[in-house]
Formats: structure tokens, sequence, C-alpha cells
């Protein structure tokens, strides 16, 4: 069920961020009109480097009951490395998001496009088209242990996982939703319960225990090590792959790669609950190395945009917005694709006005 009115936090952050969103947005407002829906856009320099240099910090101490009230943050990137070291702009902003919003679910799709190469051999769009769901606030990435015995023989380290219920199940039961909402109805869970003996069976037994209500899914597991293995080999036979938040961190980089180039990816760190915004952003970052060049692929920041449509309801304008996406890397004009998809000429504007227009053609 969608509401009539979104309203979306638009932070573009640094580099190209602050290049490529004004095409997401555009593309956004190109679907809403269509599809006869409103959104509305409230613009922050919060979040970026920039603000940072001025202010001393990555965000005012109000940040977060100004973005509570929104139902989305729209974020481009992060990162000035010359200026401001990656720990301070990134645990100052992106990761704060993250974990006081409880955006528990990182999603993200792997799918090839047409039109772009594939680093896999023999492989056509259709083939590769599955999701990743990753845990997002727990597991292996905790900061329970410590150090003792510092520089001296004895000297040891500790970093506890943690799983918790709460957390597991959630995660769980997002995917197994997500699964049942596709035509394959594939879930495949990331486990490694033959090393890890005691959280990587609980999540095996928590699984088996949730899918109860799902008979019509087909639900598999795969150690973690031969599962990159297979996603490499025979990608084609996966469609929903939950892990937990390290197996979900690897596997959602290695989708994507598997899917082509890094400017067109993007994600969701998502709150399902409603309970704080949901974030979506494109998987890249602030690429220094290109900045104020104009070629920024502006793919993923309009992608992930299409995918915060996807989760708030809107399903047609979604789609419309993925076709649109695909009609124009399909068409392979060199002098509208960016050169990261092997365009000449090609630059962000003329990429993302390619897509905002098909979008309205569309309709
Ligand atoms: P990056 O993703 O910014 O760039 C990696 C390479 O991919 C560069 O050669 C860049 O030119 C290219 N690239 C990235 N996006 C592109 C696009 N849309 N079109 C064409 N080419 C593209 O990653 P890098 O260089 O490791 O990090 C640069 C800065 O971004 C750092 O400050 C880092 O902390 C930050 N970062 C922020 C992220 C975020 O905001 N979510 C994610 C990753 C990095
Ligand atoms: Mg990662």
């Amino acid at each position: 069920m969608s509401k009539q009115t979104l309203n979306i936090a638009v932070i573009a952050g640094d580099g190209i961020g602050i290049e490529v969103m004004p095409f997401g947005v555009r593309c956004l407002k190109a679907a809403a009109s269509v599809y006869g829906f409103s959104l509305e856009f409230t613009e922050f320099d919060f979040a970026s480097c920039e603000y940072y240099l001025k202010n001393g910090k990555m965000m005012p101490n109000d940040w977060k009951e100004k973005l509570s009230q929104f139902d989305a943050i729209y974020f481009g990137a992060v990162g000035m490395p010359n200026l401001v070291p990656d720990h301070v702009s990134l645990w100052g902003s992106l990761l704060k998001f993250r974990r006081e919003f409880d955006q528990y679910i990182n999603l993200r799709p792997c799918r090839l496009m047409p039109g772009v190469p594939c680093p896999l051999a023999n492989k056509k769009p259709g083939d590769i088209d599955f999701w990743v769901v990753r845990e997002n606030t727990e597991g292996e990435y905790s900061s329970v242990g410590g150090k003792m015995f510092e520089d001296t023989e004895r000297e040891i380290v500790v970093q506890e996982t943690i799983m918790t219920r709460v957390g597991v199940d959630r995660v769980l039961k997002y995917a197994l939703e997500l699964a049942s909402s596709r035509p394959k109805k594939h879930l495949t869970s990331a486990t490694k319960s033959n090393g890890i003996s005691i959280t990587m069976p609980y999540w095996d037994d928590r699984l088996q225990k949730l899918q109860g209500g799902y008979e019509d899914l087909k639900i598999d597991k795969f150690h973690i090590d031969i599962l990159t293995a297979w996603l490499v080999l025979r990608p084609e036979q996966f469609d929903v792959i939950v892990g937990s938040n390290l197996f979900g961190d690897i596997l959602s980089d290695l989708g994507p790669a598997c899917a082509g180039t890094i400017g067109i990816a993007p994600s969701a760190n998502l709150n399902p609950d409603g309970k704080f915004p949901s974030l979506f952003e494109p998987v890249h970052g602030s690429a220094p190395d290109i900045v104020g060049k104009g070629i920024a692929n502006p793919v993923g920041m309009i992608w992930a945009g299409q995918m915060m449509l996807e989760h708030f309801g809107f399903k047609e304008a979604a789609a419309a917005m993925l076709k649109a996406i695909e009609n124009v890397l399909a068409r392979q004009e060199a002098h509208v694709l960016t050169p990261d998809m092997g365009g000449k000429g090609g630059s962000t504007e003329s990429l993302g006005s390619a897509i905002e227009k098909e979008i309205l053609a569309l309709g």
C-alpha cells in the first residue's frame, strides 16, 4: 500500500554525489508526474565534508530530529579523503544513519543490464538477476571485545559475533517475504555452520523454525565459501540470498561486480517497520578522481531512486523506471553513455537526461 505523498530528505554529500543527485531527482519527478503521485524533496547540506570543514562536525546536533520526519533519505555519496579522513566522514554520517535509524536490512539487486559488458563469460541479461539481503546492524560487526596485554608476548584480541533472536529473525523474515513475492520463489541462506559452530547453526536453526509458513518456497543453504564460487560459476541459479552482516557484505559486493560496472549499482538501507526513515543510495562513493569532469555515471543514483519507489509500493512507476534504464542502456549509444560504460562523448547530463526522457515516453 503506498502513501500518496512521499517526503524525501535529499543529501547529495560530496564529490560526484553532488553531480548525479540532480538526475536522480529529475527521474523521480518524471515518474511521479506520469504515475500521479507526489514527492516532496527537501535538501540538506550536512553529511558532507564541506559541512565538516565549515562546522567541525559532519552533521548538526539535531540531525536525528530533522531527518526523523521524512519517509526516506535519498543519499549521494560522502568522502573527500584529501581533506577529511574517511573514518571521520563515514562514521560521522552514513554509519550513524544506518545504526540510529535501525536500518537493519541492506538490500542490493544484482542484475545484468542489457548493453553492460559482463565480467563473467557467456552471460546475457536475464542470466543474472538476484537480490542480496544483508543483516545490517549486528552479527560479526560488533563492538563487543577488546585487547589485553598489548605489546607483550601475551597480547590477545577478541571480537565477539553477536546474534540476537530479534536481529536474526527479522532479517530472515524479510528475506522469506521478498522471496515469496518473486516468481522464482527461491531463497538461499549463506551459512558456515561447519566452521563457525555456535552462531551459524543458530542462524540455520532460526531459518528452519521460521520457514514453516512458506511451503511454496524453495529454500536452500550453502556454506559461504562454496556460495561465492557458485555465484561466479552459476549466478543464474540464485534468486534471493540472505546473509549475516559479514557474509552479506561480501556477497553484496561480489554480486554487483558479477553484473558489471560500479557506476550503476544501487543499494537500500531499510528500516522496514517504518519507525525511522530508510536510506537509498548508489553503491559507489564520491569518486574524487573524476569529480568536476561531468562524466559520473548517474545510473546508480537513479536506480537507487527506483528502489525507493518500489519500497514504498509505487510498483508501476518503479517498473517503468527500471525499464527506462534498461532501454537506454540497451541502445548502446556512445554519445549518450558515460565513459565507464564504453561511451564516447557521453556525460552525466546526456545519460541522465536520456533516462528521464525515456521515463516520460514510457508513461
Ligand atoms: P568510489 O566508488 O568513489 O570510486 C571507485 C572507482 O570507481 C573510481 O575510479 C571512480 O572514478 C569509479 N566510479 C565510482 N562511481 C562512479 C560513477 N558513478 N561513474 C563512473 N565511475 C565511477 O570509491 P573510492 O575511490 O574507494 O572512495 C572515494 C571516496 O568515497 C572515499 O572518501 C570513500 O570513503 C567514499 N565512499 C563513500 C561511499 C558512500 O558514500 N556510500 C561508498 C564508498 C566510498
Ligand atoms: Mg562492502
